[in-house]
Formats: C-alpha cells, sequence, structure tokens
C-alpha cells in the first residue's frame, strides 16, 4: 500500500500563512507547492477509478436503483476550511446511514457520552445493519448491564433518534435536521421521492423499531421513531456536503468554515470510536486496518471519513459491495488519506 511522503496536509493545513510569507517572500513559488499537494492526491485518485465498474446500486429501496451509477464525487476539506473537489460535488444523493452519525452525535451532544453507552451500546455487533438476530442475541456488558450494540446499525440507529428530546415529531425533526445543517454548514432539504419510496417499502425498519421498543430500548413512540429515522435517510447531500459534516468531527466539532461549535470538542472522540467501531458494518475491521480512519457509510453511495486535526473526506459513487458500501468510495478514500499521511495510527514520516 501507498504511504505518505510528505507532510502534504500540515502544508495545506498551513496554505493561508504561507500565503502570508508569499505576499513578503521574493519566492512566490512556495504558494504553488503548498496547496495542491491535497488537490493532486484527488485528481489522482479520481482519475484512477472514473471507470471502475464493480458494485451495485442498493435496490431494497426501489428510488435508489434509480440513481445515475456513473456518478462520482470526491471532496476533501482542511483546517483553513478549504474544499479540494473532484468529479460531481453537486449533484445530491440520500446521505442514509451516514446520518445515523449526526443523530448520535446529538444525542451525545445533548444528553452526554453515557446516554448511547449505556442505552444502546458502542460495540461491534457482527452482524449486518438491519440483523434482527441481531437484537434477539443481544449481549450485556458484564457489570454495567449495557447492550452489546450500536447506534450505527438500523435497530440502534432508531433507538438513538428515539432518544432526541422534543414535545412533537415536528420539534424533534428540527433538531436532528439542524444539527445536520449545522455540521454541513447550509440548509438541508429531505429527497421525498426517496423518502416516499423507503416509507412504503421500511417493514423490516418497522419490525425493529417495534422490537426494541418491545425490549425497552425505545422507550417513547416507535413508529414515529422509525418515521423520523426514514426520512433523516432520505435527506439530500453532496460530496461537499459530506466532506464538511466530515470535517466538523475532524476539528472538534467545529465546521471549518461557518466555526459554528456543533458539539463539544470532548464529546467527538466518542463518535469516532462508534465509527472506526462499526462505520462499515461487517467490513468496518478491514476498512480501519487499511485506512485507520473513524468513517461511516450509506446505502445512497457515499462515505465520509475523518483525519482527527487534518482533514474531513468524503466521495458519493452509488454501487455498493457486498456489505453495502461504496466499492469506488472506499478505493478512492484510502488512495487519498495514505497519500496525505492521514492514518492517526501511523507516524508521520519525516523527510
Ligand atoms: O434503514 C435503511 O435500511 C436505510 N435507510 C439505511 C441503511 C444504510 O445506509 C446502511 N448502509 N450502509
Amino acid at each position: 500500500m501507498q504511504r505518505t511522503s510528505s507532510t502534504a496536509v500540515s502544508a495545506a493545513i498551513g496554505a493561508s500563512l504561507l500565503a502570508l510569507v508569499v505576499v513578503a517572500s521574493p519566492v512566490p513559488v512556495l504558494q504553488a507547492q503548498a496547496g495542491p499537494d491535497v488537490q493532486a492526491a484527488v485528481d489522482a485518485a479520481y482519475a484512477k477509478y472514473k471507470g471502475l465498474k464493480e458494485g451495485k446500486n442498493a435496490d431494497y429501496i426501489p428510488a435508489l436503483a434509480k440513481v445515475d451509477p456513473n456518478l462520482f464525487g470526491i471532496a476533501v476539506v482542511t483546517a483553513d476550511g478549504k474544499v479540494y473537489t473532484a468529479g460531481d460535488v453537486k449533484t445530491e444523493v440520500s446521505i442514509q446511514s451516514i446520518s445515523k452519525v449526526f443523530t448520535m452525535a446529538q444525542v451525545i451532544q445533548e444528553q452526554g457520552l453515557e446516554s448511547i453507552e449505556k442505552r444502546i451500546g458502542v460495540d461491534a455487533t457482527g452482524a449486518r445493519f438491519n440483523s434482527i438476530i441481531a437484537i434477539e442475541g443481544v449481549r450485556s456488558v458484564v457489570g454495567t448491564g449495557a447492550p452489546e450494540m450500536n447506534a450505527l446499525v438500523n435497530p440502534g440507529a432508531i433507538s438513538s433518534t428515539s432518544m432526541v428530546t422534543g414535545g412533537s415529531a415536528d420539534a424533534v425533526w428540527a433538531k436532528i435536521i439542524g444539527f445536520h445543517n449545522d455540521a454541513a454548514g447550509r440548509p438541508l432539504t429531505v429527497l421525498e421521492d426517496v423518502y416516499k419510496s423507503e416509507s412504503d417499502s421500511n417493514q423490516r425498519n418497522q419490525a425493529i423499531g417495534a422490537l426494541m421498543f418491545a425490549y425497552g430500548y425505545i422507550k417513547t413512540d416507535w413508529k414515529q421513531a422509525v418515521d423520523l429515522y426514514t426520512r433523516q435517510c432520505s435527506i439530500g447531500v453532496n460530496a461537499k456536503d459530506l466532506a464538511m459534516m466530515a470535517a466538523t468531527l475532524a476539528f472538534g466539532g467545529t465546521n471549518p468554515v461557518t466555526k459554528k461549535q456543533v458539539m463539544d470538542s470532548a464529546k467527538v472522540p466518542g463518535v469516532l470510536a462508534v465509527m472506526a467501531t462499526a462505520g462499515l458494518y461487517d467490513d468496518s475491521g478491514k476498512w480501519l486496518y487499511h485506512t485507520g480512519l473513524p468513517a461511516k457509510s450509506g446505502v445512497g453511495g457515499g462515505i465520509i471519513a475523518v483525519s482527527p486535526g487534518k482533514f474531513g473526506i468524503a466521495v458519493v459513487s452509488p454501487p455498493l459491495d457486498d456489505a453495502g458500501n461504496s466499492v469506488r468510495a472506499q478505493k478512492a478514500m484510502a488512495d487519498i488519506s495514505n497519500a496525505l499521511g492521514g492514518n492517526p495510527y501511523a507516524l508521520a514520516k519525516k523527510n
């Protein structure tokens, strides 16, 4: 695997500083060297994987099967709020399971790290994201009695949505979409065709919601929780939005462009830990082994990944592998992160 050969991201992060140097310096070439390393990595991954045809759009939600499988967009956001892109970063897809991260983050922000840990758990299930057997077979952590589950598989995610407080469905929804908007740095909207399509075909999630209520994980109206969960999964995002949301997590809960503090920095590591544990479902270990990055995929074709303190990255490409993760997104993100020295477990190579 290709490893980092330079401190490219640090260079990019310091680009604005260098720009100041450039003004006073007789060697303006410095600026040209500092910024484009990120862009070069993004461009290289785009060129390498543009023609890759592996994988298949999700079709268990009928609207997802109709999305153009050739859609391919990459975005990276660095600490200075600079956005590096390639391909189509404007077309929106449904956020799907990536929303689970931000609803979990919202609950953690409001109710503390222990709220999610106690009610849902922060352990891998080893089962598929919508497994019902995982609910039946859930074990408890010795001592605390907390379930060995997490907020990134459907049972935990629907429960997490049910934990967002509010006097009405509209009030809960306003908080959920508000948190997503703040992380993305712009107002997002629901893709109504996807919402309708998933609402018409989400009997399995309804069964999961009912079971989670029956077993006491959901303590409020489970039908409302499933509906709001379906709505949050239908939020429309492009690659740039997703990269900005990832960057908000990469920079301690503060959106690097709007500078809004979306969540307390002390709570962000807990969110990243669950992403590292379960962000790519059954393939989370494999992904972490190769990249070291907390990440989250969605069946709409997006994946976000976070290199803490360095960058947020996202790719949108609808065709998925057997585990439900975008094929091109995984490959492109791994290449870019490795080129930029994004793996938090790897020591930066000294030049
Ligand atoms: O609940 C579902 O099945 C979808 N709304 C979300 C699933 C998903 O994105 C899983 N991702 N890899």
